[in-house]
């Protein structure tokens, strides 16, 4: 019964992307290029090879409608439809996520942030969320600079708190920009507080999941990065043209 359960995919792409200034003055950070195709296009990639294809895109700020116009209905990506929202002003990552309570329908989510990128695919983990049923997953990668993340203090195969950008990281292992959740992620996102940023934070999601012992994780293999910075975009680039540039055998089991 669990193995069939309906995963739907949420990418949230709004946001200012003021650490990009002047890049995304006259445009939204996720249609930037990325090597050989715009930002947004690897998370719409990421979850239809996972095998998720109902998906909603939740833009913001100025060149929302760009979206629709690069991306139409999904066809490229093989699908049949693609969903919109729109996040009005600068609320945080989890106020974008709770614009896809409607659009999840009491369906677990699985939520990529536009701006991160992977090398694998993600498909064993949400298979094995898909297997976990209820609660919440989180991918982890081992990282030289952790406080540029929230970071996860882990106790063996638990996950005891995340913090959001600590000054002194409890482990190496920053919490990526792909969240598995059950429907109750959107009463938590209710019942958050703003942070000091003045952002409801996603991190406070992960730590109530956490509380309530129902958070898994896992720790992936490939690279990861996110494009949210002028140094990761660049990287992000130079990862993706030795992706795409590697002889297609030598990417078998990836
Ligand atoms: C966000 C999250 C952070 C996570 C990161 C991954 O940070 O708040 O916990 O590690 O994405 O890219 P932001 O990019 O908003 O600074």
């Amino acid at each position: 019964m669990c193995c069939l359960m309906k995963i739907k995919g949420v990418i949230l792409a709004g946001g200012l992307g003021t650490r990009l200034h002047p890049l995304t003055k006259v445009t939204n950070k996720h249609l930037l290029p990325v090597y050989h195709k715009p930002m947004i296009f690897y998370p719409i990639e990421t979850l239809v090879d996972a095998g998720i294809k109902d998906i909603m895109v939740v833009t913001g700020g100025n060149n929302a409608g760009d979206f629709l116009r690069l991306l139409g209905n999904g066809k490229a990506f093989g699908l049949r439809h693609l969903h919109y929202a729109y996040q009005e002003g600068e609320g945080g990552i989890a106020e974008a996520l709770s614009l896809a309570e409607d659009f999840a329908d009491e369906d677990p989510v699985c939520v990529v942030l536009g701006d991160n990128l992977i090398e694998d695919s993600i498909r064993p983990y949400v298979e094995a969320f898909r297997k976990q049923g209820r609660g919440a997953k989180i991918l982890l990668k081992e990282v030289s600079d952790p406080q540029r993340f929230g970071v996860a203090e882990l106790n063996g195969d638990r996950v005891v708190r995340i913090f959001e950008k600590p000054k002194s990281p409890p482990s190496p292992f920053a919490v990526t920009g792909f969240y598995m959740y059950d429907s109750r992620v959107f009463e938590i996102i209710r019942g958050l507080e703003p942070s000091q940023r003045g952002e409801l934070e996603i991190t406070d999601v992960n730590n109530r999941f956490i509380e309530w012992n129902e958070m898994t994780y896992d720790i992936l293999k490939g690279w990861w990065t996110d494009a949210g910075t002028i140094e990761s975009l660049h990287r992000a680039a130079n990862l993706v043209s030795e992706k795409v540039s590697r002889p297609r055998t030598a990417q078998v089991g990836c």
